[in-house]
């Protein structure tokens, strides 16, 4: 029997830098759940195609490489193949990697099972892009984070600086818009909304009041 599936989840979908991977960590940290960036997991096969110089539309190779990820987590700091890649994921480039890897339906099946077994008690808070609709349709709270492409290009700046990695708002600005509309345009698992769930707009909102949208709505759900 899966009991796997009486462990609450709580999922929150959006565009790129809309805040989502923000939300989702206070959020875990406020009701003491698990936390899965999904991201990652498209990221570490950009990654890597990106380092072996395979191509970015060869749907057979990116497959095998997405089933043969074997990340290593260590805190906050990721290791694969040996190497420290924590902040290597998080570069524009890779993060364009991503969405384009991400449309092939074979890197996604590929990818599935491993996002499912994040799903561990107490609960769990997921982030991606289709976590209520695909990956969890039962989660029991479903938000979904949107925010002005100009908002979003100045927050990825503002993070990618912070890291110490390079940044241009204006690539940046097309490079988002570019990836919104692969990400919610491709015929698998686009991104959108979840029936239902609760939609925040953050353009204008600091990180604090969203948190409290949020909190607010899943302690509700969760206490039903
Ligand atoms: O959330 P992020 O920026 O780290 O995601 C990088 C890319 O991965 C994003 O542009 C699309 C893809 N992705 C996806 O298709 N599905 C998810 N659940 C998460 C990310």
């Amino acid at each position: 029997m899966n009991f796997s599936t009486n462990i609450p989840v709580v999922t929150i979908d959006g565009p790129a830098a809309s805040g989502k991977g923000t939300l989702a960590a206070a959020l875990a940290a406020a009701l003491g759940f698990h936390l899965l960036d999904s991201g990652i997991f498209y990221r570490m096969v950009g990654w890597k195609a990106l380092e072996g110089g395979v191509s970015l539309d060869d749907e057979a190779a990116l497959a095998r490489l997405a089933a043969g990820l074997q990340p290593r987590f260590d805190g906050e700091t990721i290791w694969l193949d040996g190497r420290e890649v924590t902040l290597a994921l998080r570069r524009q480039e890779v993060g364009t990697a991503a969405s384009k890897v991400a449309a092939l339906a074979a890197v996604r099946a590929a990818l599935f099972q491993a996002q499912r077994a994040a799903r561990r008690a107490p609960g769990l808070v997921a982030d991606g892009r289709d976590m209520g609709t695909v990956v969890f349709p039962d989660a029991v709270c479903k938000i979904f984070i949107t925010a002005g492409v100009e908002a979003r290009a100045q927050r990825r700046h503002k993070q990618l600086i912070e890291k110490g990695l390079p940044s241009n708002i204006s690539t940046l600005l097309q490079e988002i818009g570019e990836r919104d509309a692969r990400d919610a345009g491709r015929d698998v698992a686009p991104l959108k909304a979840a029936p239902g769930a609760l939609e925040i707009d953050t353009t204008k909102l600091d990180a604090a009041t969203v948190l409290a949208q949020g909190l607010a709505y899943c302690r509700a759900r969760l206490e039903r």
